[in-house]
């Protein structure tokens, strides 16, 4: 009888049995996981590279010559679909509307025999001379290192070219979904830090291989990596301490750009390479936060403006006539699928969007089966519950309205007032009756093992619990740009612009924004979704170096509001718990 094995392909939150022996490409398309394997298996293209975790330490393979003999994890490569969306205005990335200033140059020189040679220079010094003509092979490599998320673009730095972008999950997922966690994790462990340091830097490397792989270009000839991140994060990338960022009086080891070579780094790029990481503003106000300030061209915006990166930790920042508040907080991994029962990655089968209509109407990325929830779909559809009623003001999942109607038809039908373990006790009270076109839907309500849940397509569900992470995350941010507006003396009513970025902003609606109370209901403001505003700053410095400057300029002059140090924060957090 043939054996079976367990694989899982985790950025697709796919897993199955699979005959032991088969290759991880015939696994992939046995459980419909879209790999791309263009020479059909015969080992010469190597566009199937995946990643997979073995003995605890990811290692980069071809799905096509690999088998799969144990149970094994898999971590696919992610197209990026909108890694860098420009928006009108004031956003430049796609018309490069900017000078093209690269730190990286190359000349071509022939010997006293009539041979050519390339010499490449670092900001005019000499980096490396290559035999023959490689003139035109000039790239690099922008790297937005999110909490949860790892995105890379490689950048042709002669054209300014984006050749492509790709994704990965972070694999310091596994020792923490938090910065703090990871923290924790490198002081309790004999050489945790450098443990974190090697997946991380493992994952990039298989991010840059894929990437030179889909273009068939010689990793070689990618001469510059340029990294934003939080703070702890630049620090692991860069194998630095980071035990300091995790006790008062929380300092980070460093937070000026940083540069070390491919070398020390075990970058598989040019040896000498020059690998870069942004400024930081302070140990929890990271060089991300200072790329995406770069990236919207801060001095175009109508200001007063408020500038938001919501991933895994919150960055907020309001923006004034004279200077720049800053702030960042934990918002939980529940905007980028993670954490949440059907959650997955904004990619190929995730809902993006909900709308309770006459039917429920759902958008599915790549228009194929729903297989999961991205951040997007999860905003829209707790809005959409709120907005009918289906979730209270406490945000309990709630089968009731002012007729008491109890009749469900589901798995174990709710009850009202009975085994809910989600709302606080005190916020339960403002109870609103059930919205009429949400009647229907009412069927969608189930419990299982005591948890509810609304179920939006037969494999897809939001939990109570989910409900309970957006509230979380929700809470935060507001609290988050209630204290900084109080800072700067700005009422809501007074902002001109609003801009949100993040992989997960840029698929956002606006009015589901509005439904949970992520934003305040007083805002006029025009509000712009910009995508990963942190990766485009990398590209910018890549193409520009002068734009290093800008860079140090916004990370020395913004002011610092740690959320945490302010009385008040606690009390705005819990009161932002209502939906
Ligand atoms: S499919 Fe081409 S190398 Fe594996």
């Amino acid at each position: 009888m043939t054996e079976n094995v367990k694989i899982t392909f985790s950025s697709w939150r796919i897993e199955g049995l699979v005959p032991k022996g088969i290759t991880i490409l015939a696994a992939a398309r046995s459980l419909g996981v879209d790999v791309e394997a263009p020479c059909g298996g015969s080992g010469k293209c190597g566009r199937d590279l995946v990643q997979i975790r073995k003995e605890g330490l990811l290692e980069t393979v071809l799905a096509c010559k690999t088998l799969v003999e144990t149970d094994l994890e898999v971590v696919c490569p992610q197209q990026e679909r909108k890694a860098l969306k420009i928006v009108e205005g004031f956003y430049t990335g796609d018309n490069k509307a900017y000078r093209i200033d690269p730190l990286i140059r190359k000349e071509l020189l022939h010997d006293k025999y009539g041979l050519c040679f390339t010499r490449v220079y670092d900001n005019g010094g000499l980096l490396l001379q290559e035999s023959g003509n490689t003139k035109d092979y000039v790239y690099g490599i922008a790297l937005d290192m999110g909490t949860t998320t790892l995105v890379a673009s490689l950048v042709n730095l002669t054209s300014g070219a984006i050749l492509g972008s790709s994704s990965a999950l972070n694999p310091l997922v596994y020792y923490g979904h938090d910065v703090m966690s990871r923290i924790k994790y490198a002081a309790a462990q004999k050489d945790g830090l450098g443990s974190m340091h090697r997946e991380l830097i493992s994952a990039v490397n298989f991010l840059t291989q894929v990437l030179s792989s889909q273009r068939s270009i010689r990793p070689e000839h990618i001469y510059q990596i340029i990294g934003a991140g939080n703070t702890t994060m630049q620090h692991i990338f860069l194998n630095k301490e980071i035990k300091g960022i995790g006790e008062y009086p929380y300092q980070a080891e460093t937070l000026d750009t940083s540069v070390a070579t491919a070398q020390e780094l075990s970058l598989d790029i040019a040896a000498n390479a020059p690998v870069t990481t942004f400024p930081c503003i302070s140990a929890y106000v990271g060089g991300d936060i200072v790329s995406g300030l770069l990236a919207i061209d801060i001095k175009y915006l109508a200001v007063p403006a408020l500038f938001f990166d919501i991933g895994t930790n919150g960055e907020i920042a309001l923006i004034l006539n004279d200077r720049i508040i800053a702030s960042s907080t934990a918002v939980g991994p529940c905007f980028e699928g993670m954490t949440i029962s059907s959650g997955m990655r904004a990619g190929e089968g995730a809902i993006e969007h909900v709308r309770f209509e006459e039917e429920i109407s759902l958008d599915i990325i790549g228009g194929s089966q729903p297989r999961g929830i991205c951040g997007s779909g999860l905003l829209d559809v707790v809005s959409e519950l709120v907005r009918t009623g289906l979730v209270s003001a406490g945000g309990r999942l709630q089968a009731h309205d002012n007729e008491k109607i109890i009749t469900l038809q589901s798995r174990n039908p709710i009850h009202p007032g009975k085994g809910d373990e989600g709302g606080c006790k005190d916020v339960c009270t403002n109870e609103k009756p059930l919205h009429n076109t949400a009647i229907k839907y009412k069927k969608n309500l189930y419990e299982n093992d005591g948890k509810r849940h609304f179920r939006l397509t037969d494999t897809v569900s939001i939990s109570q619990e989910d409900i309970r992470q957006v509230q979380l995350a929700k809470a935060a941010i507001r609290a988050g740009v209630e204290i900084l507006l109080a800072r700067g003396n700005v009422k809501a009513e007074e902002l001109k612009t609003i801009i949100i970025a993040g992989g997960f902003g840029y698929h956002l609606n606006e009015r589901s924004l509005f439904g949970i109370g992520l934003l305040p209901e007083a805002i006029n403001a025009k509000i712009s979704f910009v995508g990963n505003s942190s990766l485009e700053g990398a590209v910018r410095v890549l193409l520009n170096k002068r734009l290093v400057d800008d860079a140090v300029r916004i990370a020395r002059t913004a002011q610092v509001v740690e959320l945490s140090r302010i009385p008040e924060f606690e009390r705005v957090f819990i009161r932002e718990m209502h939906f």
